[in-house]
Formats: C-alpha cells, structure tokens, sequence
C-alpha cells in the first residue's frame, strides 16, 4: 500500500528515503555476515573440536557484526524520525497556508474542529507511515531477496521453499487489510465528527445552559464515544488477527525450511555448517514480512488521515472571475478614494440562490457611507467581497478607476481595516494584539492607538497591563473591551478606508457609547463603508444605502430616506418599536 501523493511528499526527503535504503541493504548484508560467522564458529567448536584461541578471530568478528546491527538500526530509526518530522512541518504549513488562502469564509463552512483534529491528530498519523512504514517496505523488499541471493547457490531447495512461501505473507496482509481499511476510515471519521462535536458543545455551552440542553449532549457525546469504543477495538480485532495468521505462517514456513534441512541432514546429504547457516538465516528472512505486516495498520490510519489532508489542499482558491478590463495583476492603486461596486452579482459556491444581483453603489474620499437592510440582505457578502476574500461572479469592482481583481489581494487588504462584531484576540498580550495593526510598531505608538480608541485606561488596570495575556486561554475581555483592542489596532494600522460590519451591535447602552465614541475618532478623514443592522448608528452617514435581498433599493441622506416611506421607514419603525 504506497500512496502516490504521499510518496510525492517523500520525494521532498529524498535523500532520506536514499539513506534508509542504503541502511536496509547493509542490515541484510549483516544478518548473513552474522549467519555465516556464527555457523562457522559453532562448527569449528562442535563438529571440528576447536579451542577458544582457535575461534577467538571468528567470535570477535560476531561481536562486531552485532554492535554494527545494532547501529544501522539506530541510524535508520533517526533518519526516518527526522524525514518524518520534516514531512509532517511541511504538510502542517501548507495545511495551513491552504486554508489562509481559502480565507475566513471558507473556514466559515467547516467544521473547525474537525479541521483541528486534521491539522494535529491526522497529520501526526503521518509519522508512522513516513517514519516506521515506509523504512520497513524497503527492508521488506530488499533483505529477503539479499537473503535469497545467498542461499539459492548454497541449496536449492532451501531457496525455493523461501521463494514460495515469501509471497504468501503479503498475499493475507493485502485480504485482511481490504477488509480492515474499511474500518480505520470509520475510526477515523468517527474521531472527526467527535472532535467536531465536542468544540461545537464548548462554543455553544451559554446556548446548551440556557436551553436546559446540555444532558442531551453529553447523551450525544457519549454516543459519539461509545461508537469510537467499538470501531477502535474492531481495528485492534483485525490488527490481532493479522499479527496471529503472519506469525503463524511466518512460523510454519522456518519449520518447512528446518525439516527438509533436517532430514538431509540425517541422511548425510548436506553438511553441518552449511544447513546451520540456512537455518540461521530463515527467520531473518520472514521477519521484515511480518514487521510490515505489524506496520499495515498504523500506515492505514496514515493514509486515510492523508486523503483528508488532500482533500482540504485540493479544495481551489477563489479565482477573480475573467474579468472584461485588461492589464495586469499586480497594479498598485494608490490611497483608496474613489471605490465603485457595478453589477455585482454573487453566489455561494454550492448554493444556487444568488445573494448578490447587480448590486451597485459608491464610495467617495472621506465619506462615511451606511450599508443597512434586513438581515440576511447580503451585507456582510458585500464586506468580504470588498476585503476580496470573496471574488464576484459577475459585474465588477474597482478602486479609483483600477479593477479591484488587478491589485495583489494582500497589498489591497494593507490598505482597509475591518472591524467586525467580534472581533478575534489571539493568545499574546494586549500590547501583541494591538501591535497586530502595524508590525514593528513601538510599545509607545501602541499605547497613543490604545489611548485613541478609549482602551488605555481599562487596560492599564488590568493585572500586567499591556503585558497581560488575553485570547484563547488569556484573561477575557468584555465585548466592548475587545471592540477597543480592535479599534486601537486600526488606529495603529491607519488604514484609509475602514469596513464596520455591525461593530456596536450586541453592547450594552453604555459601552456601546464608549466604542461609538472611540469610533467617530477613528472614522475623521477616513473613507468609510459602515455596516448596521442597528440604526442608532447611521444617522449621522454621508450616505445610506438600503439592501435588500442582494439590491440597493434605495438611498440617500437620513431626512430623505425617511420621507420615501418605504422600506428605511419601515427599518427605522421597526427599531424605535424595538427601544420602546
Ligand atoms: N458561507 C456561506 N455559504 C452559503 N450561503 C451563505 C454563506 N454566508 C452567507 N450565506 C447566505 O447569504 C445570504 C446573505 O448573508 P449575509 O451577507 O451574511 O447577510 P447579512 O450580513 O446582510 O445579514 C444569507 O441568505 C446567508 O444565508
Ligand atoms: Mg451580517
């Protein structure tokens, strides 16, 4: 069993995969050096009644091949360790850069834990096939045919019972492992929806508490558990079974070759030494079969791990659609001023509903314009469409005359700042996540941007201040702490133009006035696209556009909307109705 796409990743090591097989071809010629010395020293002593000073030359010599074994098995150990280790860093960066790439919508779609259980879990199952299988089918594959080659011009018969029987290994290691391959894919689907399922528990536990629903889960996590229970030991059945069928014919076959040695000997038809050393040398014959046979299972659960892998680099990055402007990739557009959305349509890959049809407007230098509409509008498309980690399938978009496609995605991202509804603290101090805006930026320019989005103050009470850890495992901040730390970032990233999707929604009256206030700095001079489902907000915008269901249906100043009494009205009705 050698997967292809895996031995393409080997191909990176190849100096490795050269080294392991050099070794395996000295661990053969070993064992029949060992063979050979250790028949010939027995039969000197036995048979020819040598003394020790006799034999003393020959017994050095075995002492030395046993120490030379055993180094040649230590050395391929460490360079199948290291290729291993090599392989499986190369796989998680480029698990991980795939997934940068396919951007934050993409993760959206997954199961992020069952991604995780990928990124750690199934690249680790890799070890065992880089570094203990695939060692191993070349020792397989080069010590019995060595072997072979010495003993076939000793004794013929010998070497045919060896032939023979060799191939009946590999044959019951192929039928049992068809039939055990179907299992370790459950075990590990099963390990992923588990992974999958405990994180989605862990992150909607307020929502389980709330609903009273949380004994249903752990009845669902047990289930879950207890199905892993039963495919796990069924892999162990199947792995017991075929360590018992290749040590059983690994057995009978040394006893095949023994009794025919035996019976010539009786009969003074072979000499002693030489039907010790084939002796000697028969089980070192089947041993690397039923050590790869040992390996199967865990190089299974290695492949399977692999397809998944494949699977996740095989999924393809959003590609700007061909676009009807010419020129090249790579053009620099200057500061962002002029940026103009044209008939743009879109539709999430694998749905067939659009979410955006012919959707049109524009944003001016410095202007503060307002995106609102019933939720589910397509607000939040339009935002990651502008942050281009979306492309359109259809119409166009561009900033100060130049298609938006044109620009390298990364260099056009240098020049926006978004600030989402939750905004994401990763495990470091506050100073690190702010610092996040602009890297290489002093503690003080970090402290002035903090001190500009209304955080310097509570982050200075916290226990180690800016050095305090917060994100995953650090200590919380509240939502509108965390809506600070990510204003001061945009200070610090003096992006001009700016995308709020629903920034304020979800705080409390009083620090949404803080953050409102924090904001309305960040936002002075800036050409801004602000996003609300909210609309305490957006009185005060240039310009509001109205979404619905992919379209702007209207828009216009705030007096102006409001005097049209359609669907503005209505939101704003809506709204003063939800306050009362
Ligand atoms: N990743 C996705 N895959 C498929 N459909 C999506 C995805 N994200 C959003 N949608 C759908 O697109 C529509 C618009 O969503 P969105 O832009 O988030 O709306 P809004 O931000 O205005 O509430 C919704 O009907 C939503 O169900
Ligand atoms: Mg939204």
């Amino acid at each position: 069993m050698i997967d292809k796409r895996l031995m393409g990743e080997a191909k990176k090591v190849r100096l490795y995969l050269a080294l392991t097989i050099s070794l395996g071809l000295c661990t053969g010629l070993l064992i029949v050096l060992q063979a050979t010395t250790l028949a010939s020293v027995i039969n000197a002593v036995f048979l020819n009644q040598q003394t020790l000073v006799q034999v003393w030359n020959g017994l050095l010599l075995l002492v030395g091949v046993i120490l030379l074994r055993a180094v040649v098995s230590w050395l391929t150990e460490v360079i199948a360790q290291r290729a291993a280790a090599q392989i499986k860093g190369a796989l998680r960066m480029q698990l991980l850069q795939h997934l940068l790439s396919l951007g934050p919508v993409h993760a959206r779609g997954e199961r992020t834990g069952e991604l995780v259980n990928l990124m750690t879990e199934g690249v680790e199952a890799l070890e065992d096939y880089f570094a203990r299988y695939l060692p191993q089918v070349a020792l397989a594959a080069l010590i019995p045919l060595l072997i072979l080659f010495f003993v076939l011009p000793i004794d013929l018969t010998s070497g045919i019972i060896l032939l023979f029987t060799a191939p009946l290994i590999p044959f019951f290691m192929i039928l049992i492992g068809k039939w055990a391959d179907h299992l370790t894919k459950k075990q590990w689907d099963i390990m992923s929806r588990m992974s999958a399922h405990f994180l989605d528990v862990l992150q909607g536990l307020t929502t389980l508490k709330i609903f009273g629903r949380s004994k249903d889960q752990v009845r669902v996590i047990a289930r879950i558990s207890d199905d892993f229970r039963k495919t796990t030991l069924g892999v162990l059945r199947v792995a017991f079974l075929s360590a018992l069928v290749l040590e059983l014919l690994s057995t009978i076959s040394t006893a095949l070759v023994a009794v025919a040695l035996g019976l010539r000997l009786v009969y003074d038809r072979i000499p002693f030494q030489e039907a010790f050393f084939l002796l000697l040398l028969a089980p070192e014959f089947y041993l690397p079969l039923r050590n790869l046979g040992s390996q199967f299972h865990a190089a299974m659960a290695g492949v399977n791990a692999a397809n998944r892998i494949f699977e996740v680099l095989g999924q393809p990055l959003p590609v700007p659609h061909p676009t009807t402007y010419g020129g090249n990739v790579g053009t620099t557009c200057g500061r962002p001023g002029h940026i103009s959305l044209q008939n743009v349509n879109f539709t999430y890959v694998g749905t067939d509903q659009p979410v955006l049809q012919g959707c049109s407007f524009e944003l001016l230098p410095g202007q503060v314009v307002a995106l609102v509409g019933p939720s589910g509008a397509g607000k939040t498309t339009i935002a990651q469409l502008l942050l281009r980690f979306l492309e359109p399938s259809g119409g166009g978009m561009a900033v100060n005359g130049i298609p938006l496609q044109q620009l390298d995605a990364d260099e056009w991202r240098s020049q926006v700042a978004f600030l989402p509804q939750n905004p994401y603290l990763f495990y470091g101090t506050v100073a690190e996540n702010i610092g996040m805006g602009r890297p290489g930026a002093t503690l003080a320019e970090i402290a002035a941007a903090a001190k500009l989005a209304g955080a310097d103050q509570f982050i200075n009470e916290l226990p180690q201040g800016y050095q305090t850890p917060v994100g995953e495992g650090g200590t919380r901040l509240s939502g509108g702490q965390a809506q600070r730390v990510a204003i001061a970032r945009a200070f610090l990233k003096d992006a001009p133009l700016i995308i709020l999707d629903e920034a304020t929604t979800g705080l409390d009256p009083a620090t949404e006035e803080l953050v409102q206030e924090a904001l309305s700095r960040l936002l002075r001079g800036r050409t801004v696209l602000l996003i609300a489902h909210r609309l305490s907000t957006i009185y005060q915008a240039d310009h509001i556009l109205v979404l619905d269901q992919g379209r702007v249906v209207e828009q216009g100043r705030h007096e102006q909307l409001l005097a049209r009494q359609g669907l503005y009205h209505r939101l704003v009705t809506a709204y003063r109705g939800e306050l009362a």
